[in-house]
C-alpha cells in the first residue's frame, strides 16, 4: 500500500461547481428565462476538469500497484478520453468501437498493446480481429468459445500466441445473483467458479496463449470494500493451484471497477491492498506483480450534471408522489437510480434558491415519456415545496448529480419529440447561459454535435458507390470538428443552412 496519508475525505460525487459554487452562478442566471428554456429541453452542464482531479486521487491510491484502466463505456466523451490519455491512463473496452474512439483521440499502438484491456468476456469475432490488428493483447475471458475465437483469429493474423494475455473472470460472490452495488446480478452472465477457472486455464495454456491473471467485478457502485474479499480469495487460491497443478505463474490481479464515487478512493485502497497481501500469504500464493483496476463511474460521475424542470406532481391513492420532469430516461438515457443524486431549486425574485430535501418525504422522479420505465429515481427524498397545491411547484428545477457516467452515449430521443438536453461546459453556464447569444450558440452546438456523431460513425460504412468526396472524409476529421467549439458552431449553422436550402429547392410545402 502506498504511504500517502493525505487522503481526500470526500468522494468525487460530493463535489460539482453547480452546487459547490452556487452563489457564483445563481445570481448570474436570469431565472425566468432559464425556466422557459428548461421547458424546451434539459441542460447537461459539464465539468470535465474534474476528471483530472479524480484520476490523480485514484492514482495516489492504486497507481503505484498497477495500471488504472478507465472503463470507456462509462463516458466516451473525447475530452475525457484525451485527458486520460495525456495523464497516462490505461483503458478497458467492451467493444471495438470504443477502441476506435481511443485511437481517434490519439492513443498509440504501443500504449494499446500494453494498457488496453478488452474487458467484455463474450466478444464478437470481428471485434476480436480488429482489436488484435490494432494491437490489443490483453483480454478478459470466461468461456471456451471466446478462447477458441481468439486463438483462431490470432492464428489467421499469424500473431505470436504467447503475447496474447488472458485474465480469467471469476464470480464476484457466492451464488448466481449476488454481489453489491447496482449490478448485483453480474454472476448470472459473467464469471466462472474455481473449477471452471482451472479448466479454462488449462485450455488457454494448451492454445499457447498466456494466462495473465484473474479479474472479477463486484458490482457498479459497490460502497462496501468487503465486496472485493470473495474475488481476491479465489484469485489467490487459483494462483497457487495454477502454479502447483499446471506450472503456470500468473502475475496480475485485476480488481475491475465498481468503486462508488460518493466515497473517497482511500475507503477502498485502505481495505483491499492490505487484504490482498494477507490473503495471498494465507493461501500460499505468490503476490501479483500488478494489481490493476478498471474504474468507470468513479472517474467521471461528477463530470456532468443534468438540469431539468418539474412539470407535474401527482399523489397516488397510496400516497406515492409522482414527479414528472423535463428530463428522464428517454430523453437523455440516464440509467434509472444508478448513483444519481438530486438538488432542488426554486426562483425567488428571479434568482435561484436551494430547497431543503426532507428525508421523510419521498417521491418517484419521472421523465416525459408515457411509460413507467421512464423513471429516474424511486422513493427519493424531495422538498416539501413539491406538492400539487403549491402554486409554484412547477417552477422547481432539479440538478441531477452523477450524470457524467453511463448517460451520454445512451442518449436517444425516440418518444414525444422532446429536444435533447443541451450540452455546455460549466463556464458557459456560469457566464450567463440565459443571454440570448449564448443560448443560441449552445443550442446550435448541441444539434451539430448530435448530427456529427452519426456522421462520424457512418464513415465506417462508406461504400465504393458513395460520392468521392464522402469517401475521402475520415471519422477522425469529423472528430476534430466535434471537439472544437468554433468549428462545431460553424458545422451547426452549415447543417441548418443545408436543410433550409434542401427544403427550398425541393419545394416542400409549408403547412
Ligand atoms: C469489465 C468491466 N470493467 C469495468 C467496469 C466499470 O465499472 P464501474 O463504472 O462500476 O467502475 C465495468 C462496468 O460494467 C465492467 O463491466
Amino acid at each position: 500500500m502506498n504511504n500517502n496519508t493525505q487522503v481526500s475525505e470526500r468522494g468525487p460525487l460530493t463535489n460539482h461547481p453547480i452546487t459547490e459554487s452556487f452563489a457564483d452562478w445563481s445570481h448570474m442566471v436570469d431565472g425566468k428565462k432559464f425556466l422557459e428554456q428548461l421547458t424546451r429541453h434539459a441542460y447537461r452542464v459539464c465539468n470535465y476538469m474534474a476528471v483530472t482531479d479524480n484520476y490523480e486521487a485514484f492514482h495516489q491510491h492504486f497507481g503505484q500497484r498497477g495500471t488504472i484502466h478507465f472503463a470507456v463505456k462509462a463516458s466516451a466523451e473525447p475530452f475525457v478520453l484525451k485527458k486520460l490519455i495525456a495523464l497516462g491512463a490505461g483503458f478497458e473496452i467492451a467493444t471495438y468501437s470504443e477502441l476506435r474512439l481511443l485511437i481517434e483521440c490519439g492513443l498509440t499502438r504501443n500504449i494499446i498493446s500494453k494498457k488496453v484491456n478488452f474487458g467484455q468476456t463474450q466478444k464478437e469475432r470481428s471485434d476480436i480481429k480488429k482489436a488484435l490488428r490494432d494491437g490489443v493483447r490483453n483480454f478478459a475471458t470466461d468461456n471456451i468459445h471466446d478462447v477458441r475465437i481468439i486463438t483462431e483469429v490470432a492464428g489467421e493474423l499469424q500473431l505470436n500466441k504467447k503475447d496474447i494475455r488472458l485474465q480469467i473472470r471469476l464470480f464476484n460472490a457466492e451464488g448466481s445473483s449476488s454481489g453489491g452495488g447496482y449490478s448485483q446480478s453480474f454472476n448470472k452472465r459473467y464469471g466462472v467458479d474455481n473449477e471452471q477457472a482451472m479448466q479454462l486455464a488449462e485450455s488457454i495454456t494448451a492454445t499457447g496463449m498466456t494466462v495473465a491473471g484473474f479479474t472479477f467485478h463486484p458490482g457498479s457502485g459497490s460502497n462496501n470494500p468487503n465486496l472485493w474479499d470473495y474475488g481476491v480469495r479465489n484469485a489467490a487460491i487459483l494462483s497457487r493451484k495454477l502454479k502447483e497443478e499446471l506450472g503456470v505463474s500468473v502475475t496480475e490481479l485485476n480488481l475491475s471497477g465498481g468503486f462508488d464515487p460518493a466515497l473517497p478512493i482511500a475507503h477502498y485502497s485502505a481495505h483491499i491492498l492490505p487484504l490482498i497481501e494477507s490473503i495471498y500469504h494465507e493461501e500460499g500464493a505468490a503476490l501479483p506483480e500488478s494489481i490493476d483496476t478498471e474504474p468507470g463511474r468513479w472517474l467521471v460521475a461528477n463530470a456532468e450534471v443534468l438540469i431539468g424542470k418539474v412539470s407535474n406532481i401527482k399523489i397516488n391513492r397510496d400516497g406515492t408522489r409522482i414527479v414528472t420532469m423535463t428530463t428522464g430516461v428517454s430523453e437523455n438515457g440516464t440509467l434509472t437510480d444508478l448513483g444519481l443524486d438530486f438538488d432542488y431549486f426554486i426562483l425567488e425574485n428571479g434568482k435561484a434558491r436551494k430547497l431543503e430535501k426532507r428525508a421523510e418525504l419521498r417521491a418517484n422522479l419521472h421523465g416525459r415519456a408515457c411509460a413507467d420505465f421512464d423513471v429516474i429515481a424511486e422513493n427519493t427524498p424531495v422538498p416539501a415545496e413539491l406538492h400539487p397545491d403549491n402554486p409554484i411547484a412547477d417552477d422547481v428545477f432539479v440538478v441531477i448529480h452523477g450524470a457524467g457516467a453511463y448517460s451520454h452515449y445512451m442518449e436517444r430521443n425516440f418518444w414525444c419529440g422532446i429536444t435533447p438536453p443541451m450540452k455546455m461546459n460549466y463556464d458557459e453556464f456560469r457566464n450567463c447561459i440565459t443571454s440570448e447569444m449564448n443560448y443560441q450558440r449552445a443550442l446550435i452546438n448541441s444539434y451539430a454535435e448530435r448530427s456529427g456523431l452519426p456522421l462520424k460513425n457512418a464513415m465506417t460504412f462508406i461504400t465504393h458507390s458513395a460520392d468521392n468526396k464522402f469517401g475521402q472524409i475520415k471519422g477522425s476529421e469529423i472528430a476534430q470538428i466535434l471537439d472544437n467549439p468554433e468549428l462545431l458552431n460553424k458545422l451547426g449553422i452549415h447543417i441548418l443552412t443545408s436543410v433550409a436550402e434542401f427544403v427550398h429547392t425541393h419545394n416542400i410545402e409549408k403547412n
